[in-house]
């Protein structure tokens, strides 16, 4: 199995300064790469990921690192229920090379594998999700997520047939460049990773110390939207009543990175990558 390689955690390294006794976050652990930096460097973290497969990962740097360490096996929605505060509160998000690289986790098209694609392996399967879903509703999906060209015809020949395994979707989509873009949408649609994203970015306001800062490292143009959009809102209006954070909060946006040519030969995966940041300022 390929290793994750941590995307533009240089970058994430750089803004964060001096870490030592800092509280971090690490809303989305994967292989832990972000994590176990942040602990090397000083830093205590909290870290969520709904993958259960990544526990063991998790427990090895427990014992490395012990009180400094909590791992959260839950969705990052429910960091919401916290109670302590963090001086950075950091989203890497999307998949990890784990979770594509086990063909029968059914993430990716270049093994024939049941469709799953369930991050936490609970709920409702890609399989069910297209075998439950209307025409309409699976081509808003298509478009939506994937930009899939033609996607009423798609939809309906998937709700026809009812895929069960991702040779059988793949043998489906007419047009060859469709099918990583339909495979992301259903992803996206099966793991909400969109309601995911905007419940816990809700939650940031109250987590995140004075002075502190939420980055987030997107890969997916909607998500990354969602993200610049609310990182400006915050940013554009002090004491916005809809925040709920103490008005005399105010956040500055910080510069968006991209990875360089060095980094993008040695992890094609940071293609698409856009970290985006906010300050609390006071
Ligand atoms: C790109 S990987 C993170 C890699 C990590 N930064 C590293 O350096 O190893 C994304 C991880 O986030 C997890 N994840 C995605 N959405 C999540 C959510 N809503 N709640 C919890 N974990 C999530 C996935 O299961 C995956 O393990």
């Amino acid at each position: 199995m390929t290793k994750h390689i941590p995307v533009l955690l240089g970058a994430i390294l750089q803004e964060l300064g001096d870490l030592n006794g800092r509280h971090i976050l690490d809303a989305t652990f994967g292989a832990g790469g972000y994590t176990r930096a942040f602990l090397n460097a000083g830093a205590s973290v909290v870290a969520f990921d709904r993958d259960p497969n990544v526990i063991v990962d998790a427990d090895a740097i427990k014992q490395e690192f012990g009180d400094k360490f909590r791992f959260i096996s839950a969705p990052f929605s429910e960091m919401s229920r916290l109670t302590e505060t963090f001086d950075a509160i950091v989203f890497d998000l999307g998949i990890s090379s784990m979770q594509i690289d086990v063909p029968e986790r059914g993430f990716s098209f270049r093994g024939d594998a049941p469709l799953d694609m369930r991050m936490s392996g609970a709920g409702q399967t890609a399989a069910d999700l297209i075998a439950q879903s209307s025409v309409a509703t699976l081509a808003k999906i298509l478009r939506d997520y994937g930009d899939v060209s033609r996607a009423n015809v798609l939809a309906r020949a998937m709700v026809q047939s009812k895929p069960q395994t991702t040779f059988e979707l793949k043998n489906l989509i007419y047009n060859p460049r469709d099918v990583a873009p339909v495979f992301q949408a259903l992803r996206i649609a099966v793991n909400d990773e969109m309601g995911e994203l905007r419940r816990a970015l809700d939650a940031v306001p109250n987590l995140l110390k004075v002075g502190g800062k939420c980055l987030a490292v997107t890969f997916h143009s909607i998500e990354d939207r969602i993200v610049k959009n609310t990182f400006r809102d915050w940013s554009s209006v002090p004491g916005n009543p809809l925040i709920p954070v103490a008005a005399d909060a105010e956040y500055k946006m910080l510069r968006v990175a991209t990875p360089d040519a060095i980094e993008l030969e040695q992890n094609p995966r940071s293609r698409s990558a856009h970290l985006r940041g906010v300050q609390k300022s006071y």
